[in-house]
C-alpha cells in the first residue's frame, strides 16, 4: 500500500507571510495542511485570493479552523503532521489599543491550544513567528537575541513574549524543538494592508494624504518576503532544523534582511515607483510606536540560514508592480 507522507501544519495559511511560506513549500512537494480562521482585521478578500492560489496545489488542504476554539481541532486530528509552523496571529502593534482582547484570544488562548494539540498528538517539531517588537525601545543597536525582552511596549509585543515562553516550557518539559524567529518588518507581494508600505502605495496611487508618523524619522530594518521564504527552505527542505537541534531543544532567532532605511527615503522610493508625489501629514510619535529597529544577524548567519538578499530598491519596485495589478 502507498504510504501516505507526513504533512506540515502551517497556521495563519490565509495570511502574508503563511501564504508565502506554504506555497513556497508546497512548490518544493511538501504535504501542507494549512488552517486560518479568515478573520476580518483586514479585508478577507485578499486572504481569500491567497487561499485561491494555494488551493490550486494537490499537495494542499485547507480547514478553517480558529486556534482559540479547542474543539476546531478535530478538524485536522486525523492527519499524521511532522511540523507545526505557527504564522497565526493578531498581528500589529497600533490595533493593539483599540483591541486588546483580540491578541489574548488569538496569541496567548490560541497559541495555548496549539501546543496542548502538539503534546496531545506528540508532535515534536515546531517553528512559530516571533517578532522584533519584543525587544520594546531598547536604546542600544543592533539587537541581539542576547538582549532582555522584559519591557513590552504593546499587548502584541507581550502576547509574543508569552509565545517565546510558552514554548520554552513546552520544549523542555514535552521534547518539542521549538525555533522562534523574530520577524523584523516583513514586506512584499500580497503584503498587509495595514502596513505601511501598502498603506502608502495605496494613498500615492488614489491622491489621497499619507500620514506620517513620528514625523518620518522612524528607522526600520525591512525584510523581504523572499528571504523569508528562503530560510523556511533551508531549515524544511535542507534539513538545517534539525541541524539546529542537534544539542538543544529551543532556539530564537532574529529574522531581517539588513534593510535597514529611513520612513522618509522608504517614501521616496515608493513615490519614484508610483510615478507620483505623496501628499504628507506629518504627525508625532505615537503611543507604543518604536523609532528604530536593527537586527543583529550574527545568530542567523551562523546556522547558514542568510544567503538571500533583496535591496529595499528592488523590493519597492516589485511590490508597488505587484499592487498596481492587484488593486488597479
Ligand atoms: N508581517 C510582519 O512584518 C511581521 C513582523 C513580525 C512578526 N510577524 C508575525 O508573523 C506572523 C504572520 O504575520 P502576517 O504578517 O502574515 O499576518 P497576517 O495577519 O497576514 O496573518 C495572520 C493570519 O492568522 C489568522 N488568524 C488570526 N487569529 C487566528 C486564530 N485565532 N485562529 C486561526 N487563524 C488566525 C488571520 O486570519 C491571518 O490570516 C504573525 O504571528 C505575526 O505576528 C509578522
Amino acid at each position: 500500500m502507498k504510504q501516505l507522507k507526513n504533512k506540515i501544519l502551517i497556521t495563519g495559511v490565509a495570511g502574508f507571510i503563511g501564504f508565502h511560506v506554504a506555497e513556497e513549500l508546497l512548490k518544493n512537494n511538501e504535504h501542507c495542511i494549512g488552517i486560518d480562521n479568515i478573520n476580518n482585521y483586514y479585508d478577507k478578500k485578499l486572504k481569500l485570493k491567497r487561499l485561491s492560489i494555494l488551493k490550486k496545489y494537490k499537495n494542499f488542504k485547507f480547514f478553517k479552523v480558529d486556534l482559540s476554539n479547542q474543539s476546531n481541532f478535530k478538524k485536522i486530528s486525523k492527519y499524521k503532521i511532522k511540523l507545526v509552523i505557527n504564522l497565526a496571529a493578531q498581528a500589529g502593534v497600533r490595533y493593539a489599543f483599540e483591541n486588546p482582547e483580540s491578541y489574548i484570544k488569538s496569541n496567548i488562548v490560541g497559541f495555548s491550544n496549539l501546543l496542548s494539540f502538539l503534546k496531545k498528538k506528540k508532535i515534536n517539531k515546531l517553528i512559530f513567528a516571533s517578532t522584533s517588537s519584543v525587544y520594546g525601545d531598547i536604546k542600544t543597536f543592533p539587537w541581539s537575541e542576547k538582549n532582555k525582552t522584559n519591557s513590552p511596549l504593546t499587548i502584541y509585543s507581550s502576547s509574543k513574549i508569552f509565545n517565546e515562553n510558552l514554548a520554552y516550557s513546552y520544549s523542555k518539559y514535552f521534547k518539542i524543538s521549538a525555533l522562534g524567529l523574530r520577524f523584523f518588518t516583513v514586506y512584499g507581494e500580497f503584503g498587509r494592508p495595514d502596513m505601511s508600505i501598502f498603506k502608502f502605495t495605496k494613498n500615492i496611487l488614489s491622491g489621497k494624504p499619507i500620514t506620517i508618523f513620528n514625523r518620518g524619522d522612524h528607522i526600520r530594518d525591512f525584510t523581504h518576503i523572499d528571504i523569508i521564504k528562503d530560510i523556511f527552505v533551508k531549515l524544511i527542505i535542507n534539513k538545517k532544523f534539525e541541524k539546529i537541534f542537534k544539542n538543544r531543544s529551543f532556539e530564537i532567532l532574529n529574522v531581517a534582511g539588513g534593510g535597514k532605511i529611513k520612513l522618509l527615503k522608504l517614501i521616496q522610493l515608493i513615490e519614484k515607483y508610483c510615478g507620483k508625489k505623496a501628499k504628507k501629514n506629518f504627525v508625532g510619535l505615537q503611543m507604543g510606536d518604536i523609532k528604530q529597529t536593527e537586527a543583529d544577524l550574527s545568530s542567523l548567519k551562523k546556522y547558514k540560514l542568510l544567503n538571500k538578499t533583496v535591496k529595499i530598491n528592488d523590493g519597492i519596485k516589485r511590490f508597488v508592480k505587484w499592487y498596481k495589478n492587484y488593486a488597479l
